[in-house]
């Protein structure tokens, strides 16, 4: 099989390399890429917002599936163009894509279904939402509705830290179209886990549980990240919690939705009450993808492909009993404004040690050299048996990795060691 992944970060390293043990592929493109993805994928100059740019390549390659990474191409509906010429995919439709695209629409659905979820007021003009700030208790979470990569939310512990977020996203647009229209809602307390699930359109199966690392700092403090590291291991969700998850958000939810093709991860927090939903998203998290495909046992590229024609029932999913963690290499000005070319040693050291595999999420190749391309750099992984091992090979094999103002969390993994 000919397979295109669309995007450029550690999330599509990690599926190219666990699409190119599929004795199935034939042959693998990644548009555009990183220093990572060459290895086994050839790159493809094709920006992941040009569907069309992309499908004409899909179809002059005779690319059998196209899996897309980023949610963006997603929004302005790259599967429904690959679907429509007859190409594999794998992402929702536009119009499903809103789960993720669209905080009010999912918040809605939500109410409608009765799912478990943050109560919530959606304001569609600034002073709607400073009125419903008046008598909100604090802290209290304002997000703006759109896509925003990640910098859409904001924890106001105070009334002034609100309105100020009311400010930014709807008056002064910082986050353009985007911040047009905010959801206001409850603060809740507890642990966060990243749920994802394969569906086919009429069955999905689900993965194993991981969590994200989202705040820049050590003790989950700084600014928030596209995500600092990752571990999975089967103590992030109990079996019975999960069994709830699998039957009172994710099976009624796709149930509602009708046909939806792709990737879901539900965003959850772990609440004294049970799990609610903090957000949908229709693509695979970064970075955790990275410690959830380590433990698939099965061919991934088998699974996309029953996924393409439906029979996803018909695959029995295995995973591999061994916890994995994912450690984030970032420039140390990160998230703010990064230095890049700087160049980075250690990589095939680290790659030869016991159970890792380094993804690269920033990178650059040139005249044989790796040099660092933005402000998310490597993504170091290990499995191991059981959470403790693989964050000791992970932390030992980021350490043997070199570049100007390398920095990480210290402390990736600690809540799933406490829990133990
Ligand atoms: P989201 O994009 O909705 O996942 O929000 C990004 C991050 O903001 C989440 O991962 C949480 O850390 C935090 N967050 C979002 N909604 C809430 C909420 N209702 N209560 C507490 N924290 C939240
Ligand atoms: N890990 C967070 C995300 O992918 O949205």
């Amino acid at each position: 099989m000919r397979v295109l992944v669309v995007g450029s970060g550690g999330r599509e390293h990690a599926l190219v390399e666990a699409i190119r043990r599929s004795p199935r592929a034939s042959r693998l493109y990644a548009a555009p890429g990183n220093g990572g993805t060459r290895a086994h994928a050839e790159p493809v100059a094709i920006a992941p917002g040009d569907a069309e740019g992309l499908a004409a390549f899909a179809e002059r390659h005779a690319i059998d599936i196209t899996v897309v990474g980023p949610e963006a191409p997603l929004s302005l509906g790259i599967a429904d163009r690959f679907r429509s010429r007859q190409l594999g995919v794998i992402g929702p439709t536009a119009e499903l894509a809103r789960i993720e695209g669209s905080k009010a629409f999912t918040k809605r659905l939500c109410s409608d279904l009765g799912l478990p979820t943050a109560a919530y007021t959606a304001c569609a003009t600034a002073e709607e939402a400073y009125g419903v700030l008046e008598t909100s208790a604090f802290p209290t979470v304002v997000k703006a509705d759109g896509l925003a990569a990640g910098k859409g939310v904001v924890v106001a512990e105070t009334p002034g830290q609100a309105r100020q977020a009311v400010a930014d996203f709807m008056e002064r647009r910082t986050l353009g179209d985007a911040g047009s229209s905010v959801v206001i809602e409850e603060c809740l307390k507890g642990e966060e886990a990243s749920f994802h699930v394969f569906a086919d359109g009429t069955d999905f199966q689900p993965m194993v549980a991981s969590q994200d690392h989202k705040r820049r700092f050590e003790g989950d403090t700084g600014p928030n990240t596209g995500g600092m590291g990752a571990y999975s291991d089967d103590g992030i969700l109990s079996s019975e919690i999960r069994r709830g998850v699998i039957e009172g958000l994710i099976r009624p939810t796709l149930d509602a939705v009708g046909a939806y093709t792709g990737i879901l991860y539900a965003g959850l927090m772990l609440t004294r009450e049970g799990p609610k939903l903090l957000e949908y998203n229709v693509r695979f998290g970064d970075p955790e993808t990275q410690v959830i495909l380590p433990r698939l046992e099965t061919d991934l590229l088998e699974i996309f492909a029953a996924m393409v024609d439906h029979r996803l029932s018909e695959v029995e999913l295995a995973w591999k009993p061994l916890a994995s963690a994912s450690i984030v290499l970032v420039a140390d000005t990160y998230p703010g404004k990064v230095e890049t070319g700087r160049k980075i040693s250690g990589l095939e050291a680290a790659a030869r040690m016991d159970g890792v595999t380094v993804y690269h999420a920033g990178t650059r190749w040139e005249d044989g050299h790796v040099y660092t391309n933005g402000g998310r750099v490597l993504n170091v992984t290990a499995v191991g048996d059981g959470l403790a091992d693989a964050l000791e090979k992970a932390y030992a094999a980021a350490d043997a990795i070199a570049f100007e103002g390398k920095a990480c969390r210290r402390d990736i993994g600690q809540k799933g060691l406490r829990r133990q």
